[in-house]
């Protein structure tokens, strides 16, 4: 049995094989993707409750279900029951932090949405209060279980590549006017940021679970919608430790959308979409294509398997952790790590300034009011603004 990060082993509630009752806070379009994912798992997870500030959108969930499932008058009532083991925590990004510390104050296992939090001083509240209850918190970054990603990563801890002389990644999405009709989209109060936060938070995850931890980062960013204050642009540098250079771009505004990553060795590379790509230099020095170097990077790819995709991974992951008394494998911890790229991020473009990482607990940007007082705030979308 593999102990929690603390320790100590997480609680039980009778054998680990139990199925464990599910309750849901926030019933908004991502729940959806939950109560799908439980019900991959039939046999050990069932959905018993679910709770939203605004009635309607609980009803409105459980008739999606086809009922069967009990609508709570308040999170309180649905975190005092008892069979409720696990609970997902499905609401807006400034409204994450709460709940989750009242589910584990409750003794529930927690499956938070992204981004688990606006600061890294919320991340490490959550993932202490989990570590201290030895409960456990996992996070909704469901790209860590594709197996294209998986693929990457596998090649990249067999050193495959060698060192990484080349990385880009492009998070080129398109949100319309209507996206941040939400009343919690577009501010930083609410939202926690824009398209690095909310959108390309998914590669930069990977990316910086790829590349592992960043030494530095210089970054720029602009907002062109209109009536919103959160970044809709940016681009930056990120140094890793290893030395390895990234480059990354990440916008709302692209009518050509794609999700890319490039990861170039000195004469083999990956990407995103699954790629892969070996050159050598012949007698004369010119390059020329090695299919025997691009045959074994294909081979590395062939031994990782398949397995649940998107939201249900995610649950397979937090199920498997609670049955075998461990941590799941995007903890808080791991979801923690994104979010100080991205702290840093956002304060290398407020302050215009190259931003050295770890953001220590001594930094204003370490902090949601911190951040809050000191991000730069776009206004381009509105009449008489820069
Ligand atoms: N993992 C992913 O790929 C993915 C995809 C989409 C959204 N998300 C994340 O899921 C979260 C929710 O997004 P959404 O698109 O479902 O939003 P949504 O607006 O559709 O739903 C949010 C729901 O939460 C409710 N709510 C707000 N505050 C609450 C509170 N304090 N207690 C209980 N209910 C509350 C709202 O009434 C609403 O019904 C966000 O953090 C978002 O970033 C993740």
């Amino acid at each position: 049995m593999r102990r929690a990060r603390s320790g100590r082993f997480y609680t039980k509630r009778g054998s680990g094989m139990n199925q464990k009752g599910i309750g849901i806070i926030g019933c908004g379009a991502i729940s959806r993707a939950h109560v799908n994912g439980y019900r991959a798992f039939p046999e050990r997870c069932d959905v018993r409750a679910v709770y939203d500030v605004r009635r309607e959108s609980a009803d409105e969930l459980v008739r999606w279900m086809g009922g069967g499932v009990d609508v709570c008058g308040s999170m309180r009532e649905l975190l005092a029951r008892d069979d409720i083991d696990i609970v997902s925590v499905c609401t807006p990004p400034f409204a994450h932090k709460e709940p989750v510390l009242d589910a584990l104050r409750a003794g529930k296992h927690v499956l938070c949405e992204k981004p688990f939090a606006p600061s890294l001083a919320d991340c490490d509240e959550m993932i202490g209060e989990a570590e201290a209850r030895g409960l456990a918190l996992g996070v909704s970054l469901q790209g860590r279980f594709r197996r294209d990603y998986r693929q990457l990563k596998h090649m990249l801890d067999n050193r495959l590549l060698g060192d990484i002389r080349f990385a880009q990644m492009n998070g080129l999405y398109w949100r319309g006017e209507s996206y941040y009709e939400a009343a919690w989209r577009g501010t930083w109060e609410k939202q926690s940021g824009g398209v690095m936060m909310n959108q390309a938070i998914h590669p930069l995850d990977i990316f910086v679970w790829l590349l592992g931890d960043a030494e530095s980062v210089l970054a720029e960013m602009d907002t062109f919608g209109r009536g919103i204050e959160v970044e809709d642009f940016a681009a930056a540098t990120i140094r890793f430790r290893s030395g390895a250079l990234g480059q990354v771009t990440c916008t709302a505004n692209s009518v050509q959308t794609e999700v890319s990553l490039k990861l170039s060795g000195a004469t083999r590379a990956v990407g995103i979409p699954l790629s892969f790509h070996a050159v050598r230099e012949d007698e004369r020095g010119h390059m020329v294509p090695d299919e025997e170097g691009v045959r074994e990077l294909a081979r590395m790819a062939d031994e990782i398997g398949d397995g649940p995709k998107g939201h249900a991974a995610c649950i397979g992951d937090l199920l498997r952790a609670i049955e075998e008394g461990s941590s799941p494998d995007v903890d808080g911890a791991e979801a923690r790590r994104v979010i100080e790229v991205i702290t840093a991020l956002y304060k290398s473009a407020s302050t215009g300034e190259r931003v050295k990482l770890p953001i220590g607990r001594d930094d204003p940007w370490y902090t949601t009011d911190g951040i809050l007082a000191h991000v730069r705030r776009g206004r381009r979308g509105e009449p008489g603004s820069r």
